[in-house]
């Protein structure tokens, strides 16, 4: 049987509401064959979902890029995950490289983020991966492993993971299909010993664009990718998505 593939758009803070909205509508149109095998969710900034949210859509699921680790309280300025699947997202991306450097997002936080996505019925991105030095010196293993360890519980029944190379997140540089894979089947491995009742994805993120795409879906344990730039030009994701047609 076809594996089924994520298509994982991180818009990040970009698009206005209108060029949001007429993307989206685009994309939707598609003519999108074998549907069952593909996962096709668009991830905007918390603005931009009251509106998306309004727009039927018949091949697109929405997600959010973070929540609060709480459900509701004093806290200026952050998301709840009631909000969040008010406006119809199915998915919440948690831990990015870009949270956990300028917000100083902990794994222990990240945690509790994963634990109230998943009481909601949510379900939760986790992003993960090593730096460069960490790569170059070897230490990347432990640092996944670790990343693992303290964010993801025993509880934890539904789980898409992102392998996010620091390095690799803008700069059009990728690890090879043998590292990727490496780390894929650490990721597996690491859930079948430690948490064996979760229904895990493993998807890569870094420098993903419609050349480099399917062959990284391909991949043994990837089940598609989490895309930054190339997921903001409609040409290049109407291709990406009709490449797995
Ligand atoms: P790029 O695809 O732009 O490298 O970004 C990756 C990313 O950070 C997705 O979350």
């Amino acid at each position: 049987m076809q594996k089924k593939t994520f298509i994982i758009a991180n818009w990040k803070m970009n698009m206005s509401v209108n060029n949001a909205n007429k993307f989206i509508k685009k994309l939707d149109k598609l003519n999108y064959k074998k549907k069952k095998f593909k996962e096709i969710v668009i991830c905007a900034q918390f603005l931009l979902l009251p509106s998306l949210s309004k727009i039927s859509r018949k091949n697109i699921l929405l997600g959010s890029q973070d929540c609060h680790h709480e459900p509701q309280g004093a806290f200026t300025g952050d998301s709840s995950i009631d909000l969040i699947k008010f406006f119809k997202c199915k998915y919440v991306i948690v831990g990015h490289s870009e949270r956990r450097k300028y917000h100083y997002e902990s794994n222990h936080l990240i945690k509790k983020k994963i634990d109230l996505i998943s009481i909601k019925n949510l379900i939760p991105i986790l992003c993960i991966g090593e730096s460069l030095e960490e790569r170059k010196s070897k230490k990347y293993k432990e640092k996944i492993y670790g990343q693992l360890n303290e964010s993801v519980s025993n509880k934890i029944k539904k789980l898409v993971i992102a392998y996010e190379p620091i390095w690799s997140i803008g700069t059009g540089k990728i690890p090879s299909y043998d590292e990727i894979s490496e780390i894929s089947n650490l990721i597996k491995n690491f859930f079948v010993k430690f948490r064996k009742n979760c229904d895990l994805s493993i998807v890569y993120g870094g420098s993903v664009d419609s050349l480099n795409f399917r062959k990284i879906s391909e991949i043994k344990n990837i089940n598609g990718a989490l895309i930054g730039g190339s997921s903001l030009k409609y040409s290049e994701l109407k291709k990406i998505v009709s490449s797995i047609n």
